[in-house]
């Protein structure tokens, strides 16, 4: 995934030094992409304090959809005893993998407070009613590439959440995005990440993007992960989301580092206007009902 070349990194994950013993031949793909996309501590931090600034209630039952390992959800439950999650994806080999290296990692009573289901997110059966949050993390969302269908999936989410529900993706965007580029970031000094947007259709908006994981031995794991998306921009996300249904959409902008302009400091907050930066990721956060009205900054700081 983009880590933002320019400006607002999403925080680099704590103790990622675990791949030491790998080479391309040996390494597990999984264990690879939660220590160098994924940052679930950050991530949940800002989903369990958001929905309590907006409800006066911290959240009880998460869905995590396009869940891959249950790395996010196995976060939530891990949180609060009252906390339960179900966490959804079509490929029962990835689940069967969170099961096996994140969901039994946790405490016996937490594991009991959640589930890995195979189902398509846009059908997902028990789960689909009276739910608190509705995560759709890492662009997951973007494989559906007409507005017709991202808009019935956004609305199959509205369905699922309880009246005081709320759905968070994450956004990004800026001129790189539209770039054929590769970013390659030093996880630690065993493991160096390759996020390769390979090719970009400025017609269709379809993408293909690939993740490539280097060795120090000089050996690549080359296209680890694929994925074939379309580049949405944030007004058409927010634009589907109220015609969806949702009745209050908001931007969560990042701050930039008081060090250095360039970075961002993982702070995000709701703001009426963004920056024009080369890169930014930033959170969308839909109420289903607009319970709360929330004052937004006209820029961020
Ligand atoms: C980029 S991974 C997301 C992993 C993780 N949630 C994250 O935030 O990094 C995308 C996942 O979406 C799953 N997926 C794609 N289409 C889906 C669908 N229609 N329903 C459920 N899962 C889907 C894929 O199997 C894959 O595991």
């Amino acid at each position: 995934m983009p880590t933002k070349t320019k400006k607002k990194t999403k925080p680099a994950r704590k103790g990622g030094d675990r791949a030491h013993r790998y080479t391309a031949k040996t390494a597990d793909r999984h264990e690879l992409y939660q220590l160098s996309v994924q940052n679930v501590e950050a991530e949940i931090d800002f989903v369990d304090a958001t929905f309590t600034q907006l409800r006066g209630r911290p959240g009880r039952i998460l869905r995590e959809d396009f869940a891959g390992t249950a790395n996010s959800a196995c976060e939530w439950v891990r949180r609060r005893e009252t906390n339960s999650a179900v966490a959804v994806d079509l490929d029962e080999p990835t689940l069967e993998w969170g099961r096996t290296h994140n969901v039994e990692r946790l405490d016996e009573a937490a594991q009991q407070r959640i589930r890995l289901d195979c189902a398509d997110v846009r059908t997902p059966g028990s789960h689909g009613r009276g739910v608190d949050i509705v995560l759709a993390m890492n662009f997951s969302y973007w494989i559906f590439e007409t507005r017709d269908t991202l808009r019935a999936y956004f609305e199959s989410v509205r369905d699922s959440l309880d009246d005081e529900g709320v759905f968070f993706l994450d956004f990004y965007g800026g001129s790189d995005a539209m770039s054929e580029t590769r970013e390659t970031r030093k996880i630690n000094r065993h493991l160096t990440y390759i996020w390769d947007q390979a090719a970009y259709d400025p017609i269709s908006g379809h993408m293909s993007c690939r993740i490539h994981f280097k060795f120090p031995d000089g050996s690549v794991m080359n296209n680890a992960f694929e994925y074939e998306w379309r580049l949405w921009t944030l007004p058409e996300i927010r634009e589907l989301l109220a015609e969806a249904g949702f009745e209050d959409v908001l931007v969560y902008w990042e701050g930039t580092d008081e060090d250095d302009e360039e970075q961002g400091n993982g702070e995000f907050t709701p703001v009426k206007t963004g920056d024009a930066d080369p890169a930014y990721i930033c959170y969308i956060v839909a109420q289903k009902k607009a319970l709360k009205v929330v004052e937004t900054q006209e820029r961020p700081e």
